[in-house]
């Protein structure tokens, strides 16, 4: 149980002097609440006896107030002091727990799912920060106040009827092991069903609008119901379980002042006792509730804040598969050549290969076509040179050093990617097309949005590059989402642009545009062009075709076109399709490129 004190320990000891000064304070204020029936056990006796006096009548009434406000400020001190500790503890956590998942790659994000990762963010984050407040506040109290209530029972009043009352009160004790036990295992659960539900109802979120347009919400509903029920069955077995706590103690209680009154009436008879005696002993029966509650919670705070615990751990002890090297080589900041060599590459759980045996070189200033059907592995080869997977066959190498010696952030810095699916973020355009460099003037965002052919879009928009985006973009049309993510790549004006399938959702005539800018604008720099319209390519110095994972055709496009293969016969066929003019800036475009 307590092995979940030593797993915060790092942080209490860190905050020491708080948690002293906390504890000292939280001891003192029990201390001032032991007093006070013994003020109230002097006075009755005096009453009963008739030596009450003026005088001491004011001064028992007036040391009554002091504990009082006294114990009150101090309650105020460790009140703010434990609980202040416990929120900087989760601030603590999440913090590193986000920057964590800042350092992971795409193995990673494979593997866990972001319902599940803001699961453990939120609620098991909570949970390890009670453990850290009111976790401690349990522990001291049913141990330091217990000792202090039983003390004054036992040694100012009477030991024989302490032990007499206490022995309800162990039933209590034996319960709260048993039920302990049983809330550890329902909790988990609880969290798991809690989590799964979170993703769903995440997911469904963000696919809302396919929800709709496949007039799924039946199917989605149902979905939902099931995932909710299951939540709420685990949720409500913790509560019943739980529930078993609060009965146990009001009989144990009852059944104790029955006891203490009934015997201590008779030894108030036999002189044993004073009947100020059997007053104080009475109320300090009923203090004695709250640190047996404490003690019977501390099972189910601790046991809570392990789960929770662990499962943040589990998390913050992976590491990226995509180790940064232990000694970087540094090959900037001038590109010179990019290179495959030999690459295989599989996902990780799957048995074949998404790319196998790739090899090319991308010289500075030039550009490399990648075209081929869907599923081919065109995104892949992208994603082992940015290195979000990590590499076991074969090599990348950037200026002839593998891109494993080589910083992460080295070698993104050479990149300009826009990937297939656009990510943009809520708020307004300008900030989206700044999120590639840092401090961005005015004019360089309208110059890269100019060269990426969203100028045109700008001046349809009321607030030009002011104007909000909502969330994912999902004001804009496929088109203006791709001409976008491509301002925000240009704006580093990075060595090597990398669209992939990024001009899919506009038609023929802004692609051309689009080209053409590029062309003028990044004169001497290098591209990497996945397309699927072939005409995107075009007058790429090399231009892979990709079937299955392999490379099945390669050369300039005269090449490939005298070859008469599935570049020839896909080029031949989109001439057609683009004279007949059934292209256009199509939003829909938008959902099939989404995989
Ligand atoms: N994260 C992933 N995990 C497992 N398999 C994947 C993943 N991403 C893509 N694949 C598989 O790898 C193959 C190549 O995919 P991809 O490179 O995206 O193709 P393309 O970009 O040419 O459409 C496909 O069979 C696809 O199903
Ligand atoms: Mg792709």
């Amino acid at each position: 149980m307590f092995s979940m004190f030593k797993k915060i320990w790092w942080y209490i000891k860190a905050n020491w002097l708080r948690y002293v000064l906390a504890i000292t304070f939280l001891n003192l204020a029990s201390l001032a609440s032991v007093i006070a029936p013994k003020l109230l056990e002097a006075g009755i006796d005096k009453i009963v006896n008739k030596t009450i006096t003026k005088s001491s009548l004011l001064a028992l009434f007036g040391m009554m107030i002091a504990v009082t406000v006294g114990g009150y400020l101090i309650s105020w001190l460790w009140n703010y002091l434990l609980f202040g500790a416990s929120i900087k503890l989760e601030y603590t956590i999440r913090r590193n727990y986000f920057r964590h998942l800042l350092k992971m790659d795409s193995h990673f994000f494979d593997k866990n799912s972001s319902g599940d990762l803001m699961t453990r963010a939120t609620v098991d984050l909570n949970a390890i920060a009670m453990t850290a407040g009111y976790g401690i506040l349990t522990l001291v109290d049913s141990v330091v106040y217990l000792i202090m209530i039983l003390f004054m029972m036992m040694y100012t009043i009477s030991f024989k009827l302490t032990i007499i009352v206490l022995i309800p009160i162990v039933f209590i004790g034996l319960g709260v092991k048993i039920l302990g036990e049983k809330i550890h295992a329902a909790y988990a659960q609880s969290q798991i069903a809690f989590g799964e539900m979170n993703n769903l109802v995440l997911e469904s979120i963000i696919g809302i609008r396919v929800t709709k347009a496949y007039v799924q919400e039946h199917a989605e509903i149902e979905k939902l119901k099931a995932s909710g029920a299951n939540a709420y069955r685990k949720n409500n077995r913790l509560v019943r379980i739980n529930a078993l706590f609060d009965p146990l103690f009001r009989a144990a209680f009852t059944a104790a002042s029955a006891i203490a009154f009934g015997v201590g009436a008779y030894l108030v008879f036999r002189r044993e006792l004073t009947p100020g005696q059997l007053v104080s002993f009475v109320v300090y029966l009923g203090m004695l509730g709250w640190p047996m509650f404490a003690l019977g919670d501390l099972v189910n705070i601790m046991s809570r804040g392990n789960a929770s615990y662990d499962r943040i751990d589990n998390i913050m002890s992976q590491t990226p598969e995509v180790k940064e090297p232990a000694a970087p080589v540094a090959v900037g900041p001038t590109f010179k050549k990019l290179e495959f060599r030999d690459v295989t590459f599989a996902y990780p759980g799957s048995e074949f290969p998404a790319v196998e045996n790739i090899s090319f070189t991308l010289e500075k200033g030039k550009t490399l076509g990648i075209v081929g059907k869907t599923g081919s592995g065109k995104t892949t080869i992208i994603r082992l040179l940015l290195k979000q997977y990590c590499l076991r066959k074969g090599e990348v190498a950037i200026n002839g050093v593998n891109i494993k010696d080589i910083a992460a952030g080295e070698v993104r810095g050479f990149f300009g990617y826009v990937p297939q699916e656009h990510i943009l973020f809520s708020g307004a355009i300008y900030k989206n097309i700044a999120f590639g460099k840092e401090n961005a003037g005015a004019e360089e965002i309208g110059a890269a949005a100019a060269a990426a052919a969203f100028q045109k879009d700008l001046e349809t928009f009321d607030d030009g590059l002011d104007t909000v985006v909502g969330e994912h973009g999902v004001t804009l049309s496929g088109g203006q989402k791709q001409r976008l993510a491509i301002a925000r790549a240009l704006i580093s004006d990075p060595e090597i642009l990398i669209l992939d399938d990024s001009l899919s959702a506009v038609d023929g005539t802004t692609e051309a545009e689009i080209l053409q800018n590029l062309k003028k604008a990044r004169k001497g720099k290098s591209a990497i062009i996945v397309a699927h319209r072939l005409t995107a390519v075009e007058r790429a110095d090399e231009i892979i075709v990709m079937d299955n994972g392999r490379i099945a055709e390669r050369g300039s496009h005269e090449e490939l076109m005298k070859l008469g293969k599935w570049y020839y016969r896909q080029y031949t066929r989109q001439q057609l399709t683009y004279k007949t003019g059934v292209e256009k800036d199509d939003p829909s475009a938008d959902l099939e490129i989404r995989e």
